[in-house]
């Protein structure tokens, strides 16, 4: 028997293609692990109604982690009209399988690595190493929303917060409400991985991205958490910055930081202007991580555009499957294929599109397993 069990997610589009690539690699580095496909995405939804099947649910508990490449998905209208004639008109809801993998695995950490890797063309600068670290389960993406906006909830909120009055002469089909929920566990959690994570990597700092001086209560509770947490961690300084300020240092300043940690939407937006800081969605990995398993994914989506044309650059998924490695503690593994990725990219030799290069995505996992 294997010593792993890897749910092996491609997806739609393009999440085909660099999954493939991954595979080459995983195959190079003899990785002792049963590779077992599951189901997901668009087809899913058009022909089943459910772009999560129950049965690749049940096939990432069975697993030690899930491998995933990418989805399709669609606003409200296209996604009804895209399901077979059987399933429409019932009242089927498209929902997004990466939000609900987050949710039902509580995969509560989302981690972003932001590498620049010496002589990558589409570094804004050499020497960018930065780690974000998201909160991946609560906060605006929380799902609790109004529209229209019940007047129950309405009053209900007036007769706590004062300030809701201002909004009476809006009509409830006029307003719509997204609840910002942030828990003290979920603040907790995310903070201490991200010392956790700087005080075995031997980072120096720590920096708690939000916006505590408008949003009083959420991004207080965020920077309150971090102030105590840090106290376990001495020599680790704590920084605070607001968001938007955080958007021009790290353009000005990008080499000043090292570790961000940040609450669900901050870190959606901050990781991916951290990743376009080191070559953007073809050098974009993840992993979303919770205490029993974890899900590794390059962020980019399906490309329609690209769809099984192997040409979209595979370095996101590479180092997402680095990731994996280091997760599952195969950490010399995670090395090769690490120094293997700098040395292509050094190297510069095959380059897929994006780095202006011609070569396919399969060419470059080759060069990649090559070097291993
Ligand atoms: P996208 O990330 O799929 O692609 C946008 C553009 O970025 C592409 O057309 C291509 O020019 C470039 N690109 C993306 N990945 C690349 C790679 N590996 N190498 C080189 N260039 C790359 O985003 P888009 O077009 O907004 O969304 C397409 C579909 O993907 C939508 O249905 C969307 O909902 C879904 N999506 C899924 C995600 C996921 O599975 N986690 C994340 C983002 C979008
Ligand atoms: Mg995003």
């Amino acid at each position: 028997m294997a010593r792993y069990k890897i749910a092996w997610l491609p997806g739609d589009g393009i999440g085909v293609d660099v999954m493939d690539a991954a595979r080459i690699v995983l195959d190079t580095l003899k990785l002792d692990a049963e590779y077992i496909h599951g189901d997901i995405g668009w087809e899913f939804w058009s022909r089943e109604g459910n772009p999560l099947p129950d049965r690749t649910i049940d096939l990432i508990k069975k697993t030690d982690c899930a491998l995933f490449g990418a989805i399709t998905s669609l606003p409200k209208q296209e996604a009804e009209a895209a399901l077979i004639p059987q399933l429409q008109g019932k009242g089927l809801v498209y929902s997004s399988p990466i939000v609900r993998m987050r949710q039902e695995f509580n995969l509560r950490t989302n981690l972003r690595p932001c590498k620049a890797y010496p002589g990558n063309p589409l570094n804004y600068k050499e020497g960018i190493d930065i780690v974000v670290f998201r909160e991946n389960t609560e906060d605006l993406y929380s799902g609790v929303e109004f529209f229209p906006f019940p007047d129950e909830v309405r009053n209900a909120v007036k007769k706590h917060n004062k300030k809701m009055a201002r909004f009476d002469h809006h009509p409830a089909d006029e307003i719509a409400v997204s609840l910002r929920i942030n828990t003290k566990t979920g603040c907790r959690n995310i903070i201490t991985d991200a010392f956790e994570y700087a005080r075995s990597t031997g980072r120096k700092s720590v920096t708690v991205v939000e916006k505590p001086n408008v949003i009083r209560e959420t991004s207080g509770l965020m920077i309150r958490t971090a102030r105590e947490v840090a106290g376990n961690y001495p020599g680790i300084q704590l920084w605070e910055t607001n968001i938007d300020a955080m958007c021009m240092w790290l353009i000005k300043n990008p080499l000043d930081y090292s570790v961000l940690v940040t609450s669900n939407m901050f870190g959606d937006i901050i990781s991916d202007l951290c990743a376009q800081l080191v070559g953007g969605l073809g050098f974009a990995c993840s992993g979303n991580i919770g205490d029993k398993t974890a899900v590794f994914e390059p962020t980019h989506g399906s490309a329609p555009k690209y769809a099984g044309q192997y040409k979209v650059n595979p370095m996101a998924m590479l180092l997402s499957v680095k990731m994996m490695l280091d997760w599952l503690d195969e950490t010399d593994m995670g090395e090769r294929l690490e120094d293997a990725i700098a040395a292509v990219v050094k190297e510069g030799r095959v380059r897929t599109y994006d780095m202006g290069g011609s070569n396919s995505t399969l060419d470059v996992a080759n060069a990649v397993a090559d070097r291993l």
